[in-house]
């Protein structure tokens, strides 16, 4: 059964793909002739995750799955969110972004923060949201150069490493995309 993985990004639709049962044939958006850019525009990571994938399940009438991923800072009351690629400007560019989040922690004791990863799934006509979280701490400088994004700046807890210093397959195992995927593909195998 084909399922759209409303993506391009290659990393993501290996990562899924290796979860998920050969019942199911994961498809980007390039693979179902889908070459608009899917304009982010809602205020929420579920917001987000469901406005793309109904973007797909209405023009395309397919099965299908979109995600949204933020980094939630406790003392900066829940930014970057959905707002973490953009942070620093339209641009996506990691450093700045964290260059700006390690400008607005200086002397900030609460270090506490969350990534968290949702999951809108659209099958049969049906909605369904799965989350993934994963709590840790907003390092005061960059450590390691693994990963991308603000792996370099956060410590997951019960970890001496930051995200940048941890190899791909311990990051999975912990993550917040990880632990939303195999939730959804436990949903999935089961259906
Ligand atoms: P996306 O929804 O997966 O595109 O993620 C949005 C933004 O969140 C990315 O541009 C990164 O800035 C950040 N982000 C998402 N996942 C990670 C991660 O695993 N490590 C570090 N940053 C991440």
């Amino acid at each position: 059964m084909e399922l759209v993985f409303a993506t391009n990004n290659k990393h993501k639709l290996e990562e899924i793909s290796h979860i998920l049962d050969e019942h199911y044939k994961i498809v980007s958006l390039k693979e179902i002739g889908c070459n608009e850019d899917i304009a982010e525009t809602a205020e929420t990571l579920e917001g987000n995750a469901l406005l793309k994938a109904r973007y797909i399940h209405s023009r395309y009438g397919r099965d299908c799955f979109a995600d949204d991923t933020g980094l939630e800072i406790d003392a900066l009351e829940g930014k970057p969110g959905v707002y973490s690629a953009r942070y620093a400007g339209p641009g996506h560019d990691h450093q700045k972004n964290m260059d700006k989040v390690l400008f607005e922690m200086a002397g900030q004791a609460n270090r506490k923060a969350q990534f968290r990863t949702v999951i809108a799934l659209i099958l049969e006509g049906q909605e369904y949201l799965f989350e993934g979280i994963v709590k840790g701490e907003i390092l005061t400088e960059r450590h390691g150069d693994k990963g991308f994004g603000y792996d370099p700046i956060f410590k997951p807890d019960g970890f001496d490493l930051s995200f940048a210093e941890m190899d791909l397959d311990d990051k999975n195992e912990i993550s917040h995309r990880g632990r939303a995927t195999r939730k959804l593909a436990e949903f999935l195998n089961k259906s």
